[in-house]
Order: structure tokens, then sequence, then C-alpha cells
């Protein structure tokens, strides 16, 4: 089965099986985009079975994003008391006050202009626009990326593919029907794609899956978090007698080149160094490096590169590595020894 056949057969399914929930609205967007943006920040760290009495209570209560706008914030707290994470009762009354005096009353249809909503992250964006807006946007939760992972065997850990999978997901989502394909796929996962016991006999992928009725179907998506590797790495604050300090820039090949960075090396080198006792320490996507700083006076450092004014490290292109580095001794201006 192609894509197009897939995310048709997947639309056919939900047409018959697709669950009715409050805030559900099948057929194109969503007539209300407020009821959307409620739901789906209700939904953001809770149940579909949790959230439902709390939807209607709270719709009941402010039934337009003008009553939310305009309710104390004690009257939401009453109003959300129980779904616990209070954050985003405030978010989403920041949000209904945004969309009220920023946006007169409409609400945003870009991605650009949903991202401003607070509470609002890359997730709640695609699911609001693709929902409220008919938007061909992606939705990739914890069920989008099994129900992936299962169909394309993908069993590498979770943390490592997360690209290919957004990628693989967003091949799928229907252009012609992109709102009821999002609740779509979300049913797929919540209710035939389940983590334990997949229903893959009724599933309407079934054809397409490469792991439909394997017997390991439920330790696909692999969850095993990878241990990163622990490297050690030596870094040098050099600085001369006018109080600059020495930089360099990276120019062998890679993810750091062109680069500008105060010399480190993942040997400790042979030099009349202090150890200042401080480490900093950066999560690469395999490794953790732990950089231990030594400060060193010296006029002629054995590297190639340059002094300058410790303020304008800030002007030059560098890794976060080194930004992080950089804002952990901001206040280096005076002699270390
Ligand atoms: N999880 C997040 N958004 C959802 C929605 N609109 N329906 C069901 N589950 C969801």
């Amino acid at each position: 089965m192609n894509t197009k056949e897939l995310s048709q057969s997947l639309l056919a399914w939900y047409d018959v099986h697709g669950r009715a929930l409050p805030w559900r609205h099948k057929g194109g967007a969503h007539p209300s985009p407020y009821a959307v943006l409620v739901s789906e920040i209700m939904l953001q760290q809770t149940t579909v079975k949790t959230v439902m009495p709390y939807f209607e209570r709270f719709m009941r209560r402010f039934p337009t994003v003008y009553d939310l706008a305009a309710a104390t914030q004690e009257e939401v707290y009453q109003y959300w008391q129980g779904l616990g994470y209070y954050s985003r009762a405030r978010s989403l009354h920041a949000a209904a006050q945004t969309i009220v005096n920023d946006f007169g009353g409409c609400f945003p249809n870009t991605r650009t202009d949903v991202l401003k909503l607070k509470g609002v992250g890359a997730y709640t964006a695609s699911s609001f626009l693709a929902l409220a807006f008919n938007r061909p946007e992606t939705v990739v939760d914890g069920n989008v990326m099994r129900i992936i992972c299962r169909m394309f065997r993908l069993t590498a850990p979770l943390s490592e593919i997360k690209n290919e999978i957004a990628a693989r997901a967003a091949a799928l989502t229907s252009a012609d029907r992109p709102a009821d394909y999002a609740s779509a796929i979300m049913d797929l996962g919540a209710v035939v794609c389940t983590p334990r016991k997949p229903h893959c006999d009724v599933c309407p992928w079934r054809h397409g899956c490469l792991s439909a009725g394997c017997k390991d179907v439920e330790s696909i998506p692999n969850r095993i978090k990878t241990a990163k590797k622990k490297i050690n790495g030596y870094l040098y604050l050099i600085k001369d007698s006018s109080e600059r300090i020495f930089i360099r820039c990276r120019t062998e090949k890679g993810l750091l080149s062109g680069l500008w960075e105060f010399p480190w090396s993942k040997q400790k080198l042979t030099l009349s160094a202090t150890d200042a006792g401080q480490q900093v320490t950066h999560i690469f996507t395999h490794i953790k490096l732990t950089l231990h700083i030594f400060h060193l006076r010296d006029n002629n450092p054995p590297f190639s590169g340059k002094f300058i004014a410790w303020q304008d490290f800030k002007n030059y292109p560098t890794s976060s590595l080194m930004k992080k580095v950089y804002k952990n001794f901001s206040n280096f201006t005076q002699d270390p020894e």
C-alpha cells in the first residue's frame, strides 16, 4: 500500500470506528477553535477519560473565549481543580486574553501566531492547526510514534530515530482531510495499536504493517535509553599579561568546524595550568562530555589562535558548549592565581 492508500484506509476506518469525544468534530475543521484549544491543553498531560467531565464542565462555565478571558484566575483554577498541572490553567487563561486583546477575538491560524499563545508548544500547535483549521499538520505524540515504529519496524532506540519517525508520520498525513486524519491516528493508537496486546487483527493498516501479528510487537518502540558514553575533556582559559583571553577557531571537519572556542582537548596537556576545580558538562546525542577547566597565564600558548577581550567572545560564532563555558565563567575577569 502506498502512503495515499494507507491514509485513505485509516480515514475509512475512522469514519466507522472513530471515537465520539466531547471535543471532537468528525468531518473536517472543528467549528469551534476555542473548544479545540481548551481540549488540547487539557489533554497535554492527562488521559482522555479523565479530561472528559472536566472539559464539559469548563465549557459550560466558560462557553466562549471571551468568557474565559474575563474570568478571574481563581475561578479558572476552581474549574481546573483535580486535573493537576495548574500552569496549564494559567497558560490557557493567558492564551484566551491574548486572543481577545491581541487578535481581536479571532483565533490565530498560522503556526507563527499559534506559537505566540502561552502553553502552546510544537505538538499542540500542530494538533490545534489540524483540528481547528484543517491544516495539513502532522501530530506526533507517543501513540503516533508507536504506530510508526511498528509499521516500519523501526527498532532502534526511540531517542535516536525521532526525526525519521516525524518524517514518516508526515509522509502519511492526509492532505485532503488533515483534521480527521489527526483524530484518526490518535484513535488508532488509543484503541487498536495499543502498547500491550494490540488488536492487529482489526487494524486498518495490518496489510502494510511490518510488525502486525508479530510476537515481538509489544517490544516496539524500543524505549531503551542508550547509555551515553562519558568522556572527559580539559579546557584552558588562557590569559595574557593584558588580561585578554585566548580563543581559537576550529578548522577540522565536523560539527564544530568554523566555530570559535577556548582551547580544549580530550587529553590533558602538559601545560603549567591551575585546575580551577570547576567542570562544565554537556550532553551530545550519544556522549556526556565533562570539561575540566584550567587557568593559565601565557602570552604565547602552544595553539594557533588569538587573544581577545573577554566580553568580545559573545560576538564570535560558537557552539552551545562554549556558550555554556562562557556563561559559567562570565565573571572571569581577574587573575585566577
Ligand atoms: N490527545 C491529544 N489530543 C487529543 C484529541 N484531540 N483527541 C484524543 N486524544 C488526544
